[in-house]
């Protein structure tokens, strides 16, 4: 039994949440996310936890991984902050409740008018990405006259050892202010001297899907650095934001540092910095976003036409594929899967699974040992939590699936399957196409 298989029931169906996930598929039909609430109880539990030491913490989830207005709402009852990258993120956020106080603003374009509306709303945090942003930011904020709260958002100059499409801490990212050349030091001048403005900490994020904790040593080091310049320089910059980042596993080789290493590791090294440069300990926020609710998540497919190809290979279609996970297209992302109607018996042959999207490049696991499938089976394809909802495409015209979440045996719509009407409620014909 592995990572992600808990629960078989006597007639060798997976169960997830207390739920039979061949009963769940009558009801719903496939293909559908899954979201295990209890996995991501488990997840905020062991942050609150692997922080606790640090006398001021605030945990704040990433909603770029997956956000919904129901999801905003579990995640606010669930005591976290939330960040958001965008003023359709900021308007699910507000629909669902979510306290704007506890709300953190990113993004490093963001609009004159998402920046109006962050203002009008009252969020908790903006994260300032550049200059213009801070001037034009200053600007709607006197002639508004509103007041933000702000954060600088800083390049520390460290690489993160993950795929380079998610790297950001690196000296050429196009996210914030680069440490290099004073860059980063000039701008907390700057915003220190802005009315209508106040410049609370910095902010940084390395990366994502990261295994080696190194890279937020390094970080760390770095950005107490800057909070010691500034306080050279007069300005007493009391929080910082660390970014999420945190891998998670795909496949049962996969290794990730767990939550409370992450929790012990960033502790230990922020109370070492800022010792070093006889600091105070800043309040300090962590943003996670896939390791709060990656590992909640699987898509369950079924599986239709089966076939051996000349060169050897055999392949399986499932009923989705790269509009609902364009993970394994974008970073050659790999992934673990289940029969769910064959949860008890053993992996025998090699399949490929593929989508039924009209690109070679729909391949959803290259190589996976399973039980003989039959066109019916159920795939349950583990920790599509993060980034795949929120990444999903209508590509070929197929309707977006949706969320149902599973907790103590009972499931809920969390969002609705796309319907054909959905594709076309948008189009328009122009009149003169029209006879
Ligand atoms: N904070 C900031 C400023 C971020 O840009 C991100 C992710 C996070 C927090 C959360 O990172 P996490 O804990 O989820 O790693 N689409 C890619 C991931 C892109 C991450 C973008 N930023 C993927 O599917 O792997």
């Amino acid at each position: 039994m592995n990572h992600w298989i808990k629960d078989i029931n006597q007639a060798g169906h997976l169960k997830i949440g207390g739920c039979d996930l061949v009963e769940l598929a009558l009801r719903y039909e496939t293909p559908f996310y899954l979201l295990d609430e209890e996995a991501v109880i488990r997840n905020v539990n062991e942050y609150k936890q692997a922080f606790s030491k640090l006398p001021n913490c605030e945990i704040i989830y990433a909603g770029k991984a997956l956000l919904t207005v129901g999801i905003a709402k579990f995640m606010a009852n669930l005591g976290l902050s939330l960040d958001v990258v965008s003023g359709g993120e900021l308007y699910i956020a507000l629909q669902a409740g979510f306290p704007p106080e506890r709300i953190y603003f990113h993004g490093n374009n963001k609009s004159p008018a998402e920046l109006e509306a962050a203002l009008e709303v009252g969020v908790g945090r903006i994260v300032v990405d550049n200059l213009y942003e801070l001037n034009l930011l200053s600007d709607i904020a006197r002639k508004t006259g509103r007041h933000g709260n702000i954060l600088l958002r800083i390049i520390p100059g460290v690489e993160a050892h993950t795929h380079t499409y998610i790297q950001t801490g690196q000296l050429d990212s196009k996210f914030g202010f680069s440490i290099a050349h004073n860059q980063a030091l000039d701008a907390v001048k700057k915003a220190a001297s802005l009315p209508n403005l106040s410049l609370k900490g910095l902010h940084c994020h390395i990366g994502s899907q990261i295994f080696e904790l190194g890279s937020y040593v390094k970080t760390i080091e770095v950005m107490v650095g800057l909070l010691a310049e500034a306080r050279q320089a007069g300005i007493e910059l009391t929080e910082l934001d660390l970014g999420g980042g945190l891998g998670i596993r795909y496949v049962p080789e996969d290794q990730p540092a767990s939550i409370a290493e992450l929790g012990e590791l960033l502790t230990t090294a922020l109370t070492d910095a800022c010792r070093q440069h006889q600091l105070p300990l800043p309040k300090v926020m962590v943003e996670p976003g896939r390791s709060i609710i990656g590992d909640a998540g699987i898509t369950v497919y079924r599986i239709g036409a089966i076939k051996e190809n000349i060169g050897g290979k055999t392949y399986a279609a499932v009923d989705g594929g790269m509009g609902d996970n364009p993970r394994v297209a974008l970073y050659q992302a790999q992934y673990h899967a289940v029969v769910a109607n064959k949860a008890d018996q053993p992996r025998e042959r090699t399949y490929t699974i593929v989508g039924k999207y009209c690109e070679s490049g729909d391949v959803l696991i290259d190589k996976i040992k399973l039980p003989r499938l039959e066109p019916g089976d159920l795939l349950a394809v583990f920790s599509t939590g993060a980034y795949h909802y929120s990444m999903a495409s209508n590509y070929n015209a197929i309707p977006r699936l949706p969320l149902i979440t599973v907790y103590n045996g009972s499931s809920d719509i969390v969002v609705e399957r796309e319907r054909y009407e959905d594709l076309i409620r948008l189009h328009r014909i122009p009149a003169r196409w029209l006879d």
